[in-house]
């Protein structure tokens, strides 16, 4: 099948003949890729600053984000049949399970010795076909047909959404989101939808088609510096904007940190002290936060959705992942 992979021996993306996978267990399903979304962490990996290929081999096939159609499954497979929609979880869980991956959060692995599909040691979704277990496999509804592909990226917004609503003591009000990719945009309608006054802030001009999108629905978009906020989720990868947000919260104020990696500058403990405000790190979901992202995604305005989307054809992946950063929010390869 073909397949998009990194080699590790020569460092450099290829398009790939790889063997096809096929179900060797009752509780599998084979499923055909449909499509599969380009993130950050793609483009990280194919600069070779993270991630691994599975052990023993030097190919990792790309792709995290992804919705797949079954084709067959295993005979212990109960809740999903041949044509079904699918969008696989990313993690697996560590061997021997720890404390985490032992009650089925993996993203909480405290090891560090989990898998992530198509990032460390096992192989992704940008192919044709995959088989996953049963178990790592949310179901679509037939209906998200056209935004199934944004359910794993939702699924992080999600699981750092729950973390500050249960950090903030009294229930949020306001918030502010700091980047204007996929996760930012994500982030400031799934707050929005639960009631917040949601400000995103970011430094693409107030003209750009993300600030544009961002304004289209309903949400205020600034470069300037934005009000405290009950909530602020670091949406960028940028350490220096990580630090800015601290000023940004209000009293009792959580920040929820995604992407950022290490900063130097100054930070004020005091001020967390005597506000007694939260900094918080989320990274990967539960099987929880993408059973919030399917409903999510069928409560957000479908023209916001589909304004944030460019498709574009399965050997576009060397403009996706190595050129310039796309004006779209979200690249997504149809295979
Ligand atoms: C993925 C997560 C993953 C993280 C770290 C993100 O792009 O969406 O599922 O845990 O990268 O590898």
């Amino acid at each position: 099948m073909r397949a998009v992979t990194l080699d590790y021996h020569d460092r450099r993306l290829y398009k790939r003949e790889m063997p096809e996978p096929a179900i060797a267990k009752s509780s599998q399903v084979l499923f055909r890729i449909l499509e599969a979304g380009v993130c950050g962490t793609d483009r990280e990996l194919a600069n070779f600053r993270l991630g691994s290929p599975p052990e023993g081999e030097s190919q990792l096939i790309l792709g995290h984000e992804a919705l797949g159609q079954v084709i067959a499954t295993g005979d212990a497979v109960s809740t999903i049949k041949a044509g079904d929609l699918v969008v696989p979880m990313v993690r697996r869980a560590c061997a021997p399970a720890c404390i985490s991956c032992a009650r089925n959060r993996r993203d909480l692995c405290v090891t560090g010795n989990y898998r992530e599909r198509g990032i460390v040691g096992a192989h992704g979704y940008f192919a044709e076909f995959a088989v996953d277990d049963e178990a790592d496999l949310v179901p679509i509804p037939a209906a998200l047909t056209e935004f199934g592909v944004l359910v794993e990226p939702l699924s992080v917004v999600e699981k750092a959404v729950g973390l500050a609503f249960r950090l903030h003591e009294p229930g949020p009000r306001s918030a502010v989101i700091l980047g204007a990719g996929a996760i930012g945009i994500l982030a400031a309608l799934a707050l929005q939808l639960r009631g917040l006054h949601v400000t995103v802030h970011s430094r693409e001009s107030e003209n750009s088609p993300r600030a544009a999108l961002i304004a289209r629905a309903g949400i205020p978009y600034t470069t300037a510096m934005p009000e405290k906020a009950d909530i602020v989720i670091e949406a960028t990868g940028s350490p220096s904007a990580a630090l800015h947000g601290l000023n940004l919260l209000a009293q009792l104020g959580v920040m929820v940190v995604l992407g950022a990696s290490v900063a130097e500058g100054r930070v004020s403990f005091t001020d967390l002290v005597v506000h007694n405000q939260v900094i918080a790190g989320s990274v990967n979901a539960s099987p929880e936060s993408f059973a919030w992202a399917v409903q999510d995604l069928g409560r957000f305005h479908a023209p916001i959705l589909r304004g944030m989307i460019r498709r574009v054809g399965f050997d576009d992946f060397e403009q996706s992942i190595l050129g310039p950063p796309d004006t779209s929010p979200k690249v997504v390869h149809c295979l």
